[in-house]
């Protein structure tokens, strides 16, 4: 039976999101891509299915323009997925960091998920089942970036990425506790390495494919359990 849930993903026109949005078709919700890019959002909406809206993080009109015509079209909202995000790319390494640059990372991968959840949370209000899910990543983890044997432990460092990632863990508990009593569960997730723009950009080419990172957002989404507060890979709990 067809799922008649609507769902939100930022960011979804190429990458995790895209696959994330694609899941969520082939699961039966009625998806609405959100991107920065009308154009670019429209063509990843029509080829999968889904309706769009055009919406960009890091500006408060475009939010809350997406979010009036998300209510004018559905009146309510069942699964927000918070996906789009930045690197900020290399300068950001301690010692030698670029402010400009670490502004820019927190105004969308910290900043964007608050304005984007607090423009929605009318909406998600509406839903019988809400479910928030922000797209957080492996270096948010302060218990892998500190195990000396963990892998994360002779990679190089970075003063902004993984720094917001970790703030926005944080707003995922925050937000889990303080929205309980509604019924609206919130969780993050880490979709692990996956070969998108996000990576090419870096300068890194990986095996693993935005559909596989997608998978666990999917499931949170889809699932029949309702964690709240929870920080999970496809192998299950990562710690904060
Ligand atoms: N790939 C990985 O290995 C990896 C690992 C861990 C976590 N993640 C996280 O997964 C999420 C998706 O990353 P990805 O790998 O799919 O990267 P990607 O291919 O670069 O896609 C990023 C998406 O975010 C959008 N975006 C960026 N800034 C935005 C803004 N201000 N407003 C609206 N949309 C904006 C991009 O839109 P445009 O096309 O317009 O730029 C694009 O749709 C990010 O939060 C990232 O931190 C990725």
């Amino acid at each position: 039976m067809a799922d008649e849930r609507i769902a939100l993903v930022t960011g979804a026109n190429k990458g995790i999101g895209a696959a994330i949005a694609a899941g969520l078709v082939a699961r039966g919700l009625t998806v609405v891509v959100a991107a920065r890019d009308a154009a670019k959002g429209a063509a990843a909406a029509q080829e999968i299915g889904a309706q769009q809206v055009t919406l960009d993080v890091t500006d408060d009109a475009s939010v809350t323009q997406a979010a009036k015509e998300v209510q004018e079209r559905f009146g309510r909202l069942d699964v927000l997925v918070n996906n789009a995000g930045i690197s900020g790319g290399r300068n950001q390494v301690p010692g030698a960091v670029e402010m400009d640059t670490i502004r820019a990372i927190f105004e969308t991968n910290v900043y964007g998920v608050i304005r984007v959840t607090e423009a929605f949370l009318p909406l998600l209000r509406q839903s019988t089942d809400a479910r928030i899910i922000n797209v957080s990543s492996g270096t948010a983890s302060l218990g892998w970036m500190t195990d000396p044997d963990h892998g994360f432990a002779a990679r190089g460092t970075m003063a902004g990425y993984p720094p917001s990632k970790t703030a926005l863990n944080m707003l995922t508990v925050q937000y889990a506790k303080a929205l309980a009593d509604d019924g609206i569960t919130v969780n993050a997730i880490a979709p692990g390495a996956c070969n998108t723009d996000f990576a090419t950009a870096l300068g890194i080419t990986l095996d693993r494919t935005a559909a596989q990172g997608a998978a666990i957002a999917i499931d949170l989404a889809t699932g029949p359990d309702r964690p709240t507060a929870s920080f999970m890979s496809d192998e299950g709990q990562i710690p904060w």
